[in-house]
C-alpha cells in the first residue's frame, strides 16, 4: 500500500471503513431495511423494458434487486459489504430469484460491461467521492439507459428528521447536484419531496430526492 498515491490510499481506506461499518450493522440486524422493495423503486419499475439488464449499486441485502429479478430482469448487484451480499444471497435463494453478486466499491468499479438501467437507493458517499460515482453510473449505462435513484437530501439532517440516513449532511444529495452532473440527460422524474419511508429501520417522514434520468441515446 505504501507506494500508492495518497488519493488512492484514502479512497481504499474509506471503502474498507464503509465495508466494516455496514458489515457490523447488517451483522447485528439482518434484514435491516426489510425484504420488500423501496416504494419509489417499485413505483418506477414499469419504466424498465422487459428483460432489462439492471445494475443495483450499494444494493445492501438485495430487497430491490430481488424484486426486479422476479419481474424478469437480469440483475447484478454491487456492494462493498460482504455481509450485505450474504443477505442478498439469502433473500434471493429464499425467493428463488437469480442475482449476480459483486463485491466492489461502486465509485471505482470498472467491469467493462454496460447495463440498461442503474438503480441505487440510499448510497451516500463523501462529497469528494460522489462525482466519481456519478461518472461511473454514466459510464456503466448504455446510451438511452435509465438511472433510478433515491437519496436523502440535506434537510434530512438540518430539519431534524429521524427516519435514518448518515449523521452529517455532507453525504446527502441535492437535485441541483444531480442536474449539474447529468446536465444533458432527460429527467423523467426529479423531485425533492417529504416522503414516508417504511423501509425496515428507516421508518417515518423523510426528506429525499428521487430521480429517473435517462442518458442521451
Ligand atoms: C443505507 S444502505 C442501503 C442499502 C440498499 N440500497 C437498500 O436501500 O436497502 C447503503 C449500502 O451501500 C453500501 N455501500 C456504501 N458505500 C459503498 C460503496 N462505495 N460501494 C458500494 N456499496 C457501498 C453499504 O454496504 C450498504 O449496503
Amino acid at each position: 500500500m505504501g507506494d500508492r498515491p495518497m488519493g488512492a490510499r484514502r479512497q481504499a481506506d474509506e471503502a474498507s471503513e464503509r465495508a466494516t461499518f455496514w458489515d457490523e450493522k447488517f451483522g447485528r440486524n439482518p434484514e435491516l431495511f426489510g425484504t420488500a422493495p423501496n416504494a419509489f423503486v417499485a413505483a418506477q419499475a414499469h419504466r424498465l423494458a422487459p428483460e432489462s439488464r439492471v445494475l443495483e449499486l450499494g444494493a445492501g441485502e438485495g430487497r430491490n434487486a430481488v424484486f426486479l429479478a422476479l419481474l424478469g430482469h437480469d440483475v447484478t448487484v454491487v456492494d462493498v459489504s460482504p455481509v450485505a451480499l450474504d443477505g442478498a444471497r439469502r433473500l434471493a435463494d429464499e425467493k428463488n430469484a437469480d442475482l449476480t453478486l459483486v463485491r466492489a466499491d461502486a465509485s471505482r468499479w470498472h467491469p467493462g460491461a454496460h447495463w440498461d438501467a442503474v438503480v441505487t437507493t440510499f448510497l451516500h458517499l463523501l462529497p469528494e467521492d460522489r462525482p466519481r460515482l456519478w461518472q461511473r453510473i454514466d459510464d456503466l449505462l448504455v446510451p438511452g439507459g435509465l438511472l433510478i435513484g433515491l437519496f436523502f437530501r440535506p434537510e434530512q439532517r438540518t430539519e431534524g428528521y429521524t427516519s435514518g440516513g448518515p449523521p452529517t449532511p455532507d453525504r446527502l444529495v441535492t437535485l441541483d447536484e444531480l442536474h449539474a452532473h447529468y446536465a444533458d440527460w432527460t429527467f423523467h422524474v426529479a423531485e425533492a419531496p417529504e416522503t414516508h419511508l417504511s423501509d425496515g429501520m428507516m421508518e417515518g417522514p423523510a426528506a429525499v430526492v428521487q430521480v429517473v434520468a435517462q442518458k442521451p441515446g
